[in-house]
């Protein structure tokens, strides 16, 4: 099982040399599409293409070719749908000839014999754009080598930010979302060595899920800014995907050890719960190999569609395993109040256990569910709001699973004598008096 482990590990390694963020480059070979999509671009301006095509030969070299139809352009998404329409109403007959889409280049202009050419073009007009390539001769095929760079120059600067109109302030967001955890790392430091005769193995698990968090977030901030600065990223990328890695794994496996009440209620696992963390670890490796494949793709990658695919079935997997646990442990209370006498404080497990079942399902849904939505419905500008809000969410979950399940003494959840037996239900009554 660990070489199994190794050997995927390594693997998703190797992916990541490929890496080629902002600046992208593509090897077209042979290709007859009539339209190539390669990057996308947020401008506000004053905003630059730069497009550098090399090693450029179509199939047919015969004189009479209408150059004119082959070509780069810029065009919105709105734009694209207006395109579409005047080429069904037969206004037109190829996406070059549209006054609403931005030429960047047509062959037409190619000096005779050429194979490659350099152009920067300037964009003035703020929106979200495509670079396409279009090629409205049937049957020609076209081979060449495209690298594209589009950014946004700051005005006070006059430095490049490679980075969208919508991630520009990631960076930053990161790095707030670094200081956040790290606080809260350092608070249970310090919960953990006051209460430390009442801290559990399940705490310090807690801690080591905290502190990748936390290391994660500020490789995504460096990693962003980087990108942000050069348009490339850079070989510590390997060191984001790694605690990525750590960080879905290890809140996968504490949302299971909880939902089981390992380390608090029993110090096994079940051969039925260990199975749950034998599906979820593996998928977690599976998700982070499609994570890596789908960023390294660009945004019209070909096989992104297929990961994206991937993705979501082991996510939606993951998270429907992590819940099962959690079912077994409320059923199992429910069951131990009615047989060992010990009913308020199986109650009072109970609830907390509803409670979590609850809070982790509206995690899942509101990270996966409502941060999709919100990427979709905002403008390009503020795209990094959704990444605000699905990291808010997560805050909220960390915060509050950590305060449900800190150490303390008088906790119901860890109580087995007698004495406290009768303290928990002197509490449960005053909670229905309060509730009366
Ligand atoms: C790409 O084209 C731009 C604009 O002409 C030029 O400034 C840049 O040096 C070119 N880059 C490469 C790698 O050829």
């Amino acid at each position: 099982m660990a070489k199994v482990f190794f050997l995927i590990f390594l693997s998703l390694l190797l992916l990541l040399p490929l890496s080629t963020a902002e600046i992208r480059s593509s090897e077209i070979r042979s290709d007859s599409r009539s339209i190539i999509p390669f990057a996308e671009f947020g401008f506000a301006p004053p905003g630059v293409l730069e497009l550098n095509v090399s090693h450029l030969s179509l199939s047919n070299s015969s004189p009479e070719l209408e150059l004119s139809v082959l070509g780069f352009f810029l065009s919105t998404g709105d734009s694209w749908l207006h395109v579409l329409g005047q080429m069904q109403d037969g206004e037109i007959t190829c996406a070059l000839q549209s006054s609403l889409v931005k030429l960047v280049y047509t062959f037409n202009n190619l000096p005779a014999g050429a194979h490659s050419f350099n152009v920067a073009v300037s964009e003035t007009d703020p929106g979200q754009f495509t670079l396409v390539f279009a090629n409205c001769l049937p049957q020609l095929q076209i081979s060449m080598d495209v690298r594209s760079a589009m950014y946004n120059v700051d005005q006070k600067t006059n430095r490049r930010d490679y980075l969208s109109a919508g991630s520009t302030v990631l960076p930053r967001v990161y790095f707030l979302f670094f200081l956040a955890y790290a606080s809260l790392a350092a608070l249970w430091i310090q919960v953990l060595y006051k209460k430390r005769l009442t801290a559990f193995r399940i705490h310090f698990f807690m801690l080591a899920v905290l502190v990748l968090k936390a290391l994660n977030l500020l490789c995504e901030a460096e990693d962003k800014s980087f990108i942000k600065r050069t348009g490339t990223a850079h070989g510590w990328d390997v060191l984001f995907y790694i605690f990525s890695f750590l960080k879905g794994i290890t809140l996968f496996t504490l949302i299971v050890l909880i939902g089981t009440g390992w380390s608090f209620i029993k110090p096994f696992l079940q051969d039925k719960e260990k199975k749950v963390l034998m599906i979820v670890i593996p998928l977690q490796v599976v998700a982070n190999i499609a994570q890596v494949a789908i960023d390294e793709s660009g945004p019209y990658g070909l096989d992104r569609y297929t990961w994206k695919q991937v993705l979501l079935l082991v996510d939606v997997v993951c998270c429907c395993a992590v819940l099962f646990p959690i079912v077994w442990s409320i059923k199992n209370l429910r069951e131990a109040a009615r047989t060992d006498g010990k009913a308020a404080v199986n109650l009072m497990k109970l609830t907390l256990f509803r409670q979590y079942y609850i809070v982790v399902i509206c995690y899942i849904y509101f990270t996966r569910v409502v941060v999709y939505a919100l990427s979709t419905i905002t403008s390009y500008r503020y795209l990094w709001t959704s990444v605000v809000a699905g990291e808010l969410a997560t805050l909220a979950f960390y915060v509050f699973t950590g305060y449900k399940f800190r150490p303390e003494a008088h906790n119901p959840y860890f109580v087995i004598d007698d004495d406290e037996e009768e303290a928990a239900a002197e509490a449960l009554k005053l909670e229905d008096e309060f509730e009366l």
